[in-house]
């Protein structure tokens, strides 16, 4: 059995990844510091997958856990989801977010070239392209300065492994552009598990639906989209997961040296009222909700162009926004 490492494998993404791995019949291997998720989770793993995944609690900047992992595993493939994500976070702290998500993926590289572990699936955003210009973007379309150290972090890994690539170090990678990520594990066992007061959307629709929190602003109806609200491309976790499954399965064909970089969404764009009424319609309830000033920093819209990775690694969203909310909220509501 083909044993793949995830490293950030409690998180949010990397979990749902794991249940789809360990269906695909490959082992999955979980790394994780455990700094925005919980042992729980591998318990919930179990669950879903009927064995608990293998589990190294430890830092990715750390390498001897790596050297232990390896005395331990035979690796295939890595796929690098461990990072840290908040925003608003990474201006205040930049130097905690640069040493940690660039960091991380430089002793990761360092690790993989000296063992012989080929194939890397790193995990990148849709904010390398800030606001663009001309909709959709395809993987073309320019990346923009980088509004936070978050997303500039995002975009020197990206160029980190394209300047690897190029040196011929015998592997290969691709990196993800992730747009928004929404959705729960249908059996309700594993989801997204937010610090504090959660700075996105669909968590703060169900935590708001839950009674946690009063009420959601809607952060401005005065942009040029149908309903004045922002647009977005929501991603259904597992679909998500499955992109990583089939972006493992296109490297390992791929001659050595191998970088390309793929955007994951839907292609379609909806808007934040238009998600808001979707979670309403379905999970038949009524969201306490107004419209408030626009947030400082937001994108206006921006959604997919999903032609490279439908055709190249044959991959396709099989989940509706309604599928999204939906098990968005039975996830909250097992929470309580
Ligand atoms: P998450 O916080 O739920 O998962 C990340 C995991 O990595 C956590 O379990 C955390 O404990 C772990 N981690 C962080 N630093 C670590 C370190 N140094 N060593 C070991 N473990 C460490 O986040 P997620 O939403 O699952 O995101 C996964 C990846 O996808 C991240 O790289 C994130 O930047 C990227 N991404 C996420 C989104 C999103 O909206 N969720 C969008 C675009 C890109
Ligand atoms: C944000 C980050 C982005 C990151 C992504 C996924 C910013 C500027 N961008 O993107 O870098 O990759 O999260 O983690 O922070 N909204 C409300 N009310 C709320 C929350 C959100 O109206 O309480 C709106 C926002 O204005 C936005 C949309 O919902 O229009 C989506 O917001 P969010 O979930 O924060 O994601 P992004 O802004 O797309």
């Amino acid at each position: 059995m083909k044993k793949i490492l995830i490293t950030g494998g409690a998180g949010y993404i990397g979990s749902h990844t794991a249940v789809v791995l360990a269906e695909a019949g490959l082992q999955p291997i979980i790394l994780d510091d455990l700094s925005n998720s919980s042992e729980q989770v591998l318990d919930r793993l179990e669950e879903i997958i009927g064995e608990k995944p293998v589990f190294y609690k430890g830092d990715c900047n750390d390498r001897a856990i790596y050297e232990q992992i390896a005395q331990d595993h035979e690796i295939s493939g890595v796929i690098h989801f461990a990072a840290y994500k908040a925003v608003g976070e990474s201006t205040q702290f930049p130097l905690k977010y640069y040493r940690n998500n660039i960091g991380s993926l430089l002793v990761l590289l360092d690790f993989m070239q000296e063992k012989g572990i080929k194939d890397i699936v790193f995990s990148s955003s849709c904010t390398v392209y800030g606001q663009p210009e001309i909709l959709p973007v395809t993987e073309e379309t320019p990346r923009q300065e980088a509004e936070s150290p978050y997303g500039n972090s995002k975009k020197i890994c990206e160029d980190i492994l394209v300047d690897f690539i190029k040196s011929k170090p015998g592997m290969r990678a691709i990196a993800l552009r992730y747009f928004n990520p929404v959705g729960a594990h249908a059996s309700a066992k594993i989801g997204e598990l937010p610090n504090g007061t959660p700075n996105n959307l669909v968590p703060y629709i169900t935590q708001t639906a839950a009674g946690i929190r009063e009420k959601l602003t809607v952060f401005g109806d005065d942009y040029d989209t149908a309903d004045g609200s922002c647009v977005r491309d929501f991603i259904h976790v597992m679909d998500l997961a499955d992109a990583h499954m089939k972006a493992l399965e296109y490297l390992s064909k791929q001659d050595l040296d191998f970088y390309d970089v793929f955007n994951v969404g839907t292609g379609k764009g909806d808007t934040v009222l238009g998600v808001i009424k979707t979670f309403e319609k379905v999970n038949e309830l009524e969201l306490n909700y107004q419209v408030g000033k626009r947030r400082p920093g937001d994108i206006e819209k921006i959604f997919a162009d999903t032609k490279k990775i439908n055709e190249v690694l044959h991959w396709q969203p099989s989940h509706s926004l309604e599928d999204s909310m939906r098990d968005s909220w039975n996830w909250q509501k097992s929470l309580s």
